[in-house]
């Protein structure tokens, strides 16, 4: 079907506040992770059939350091994008069950996650 883009302020959140600081995002705002391991968001994905896809995350990061997540279960780089108002994406390919399968992206490092800004399926 169509892609479908899941904006982060629309998911669940753990340790995070949504937050339009810093523009570029879409939708409304981004979530700004609470700097810790564990801080997540999780998007209920939905397919009408078991599939694999390739999913997006828009996020910033405007520190050096990379910001590790855990994105079900592939450990994924969200290094460096220069500024906090610089957007850029990180692929990884996952499957989906038919149904609602949900996606976590999880901080894997004392930094937390980088800003999210949205999740394209
Ligand atoms: C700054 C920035 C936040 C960001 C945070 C961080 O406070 O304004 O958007 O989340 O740094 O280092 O995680
Ligand atoms: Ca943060």
């Amino acid at each position: 079907g169509a892609a479908a883009l899941l904006e982060a302020e629309n998911a669940a959140i753990s340790q995070g506040v949504v937050e339009s600081n810093h523009p570029g995002y879409t939708g409304t705002g981004f979530v700004n992770y609470d700097n810790l391991i564990g801080s997540y968001v999780e998007w209920a994905v939905e397919s009408s059939e078991a599939r694999t896809v390739s999913l997006t995350l828009r996020y910033a990061n405007g520190t050096a350091a990379n910001r590790q997540m855990n994105v079900a279960g592939t450990v994924v780089d969200f290094p460096g994008t220069g500024a906090w108002t610089n957007w850029r994406t990180a692929r990884l390919t996952v499957s989906l069950a038919a149904g609602t399968t949900p996606i976590r992206a999880t901080a894997t490092t004392a930094n937390g996650g980088p800003n999210v800004d949205s999740l394209s399926v």
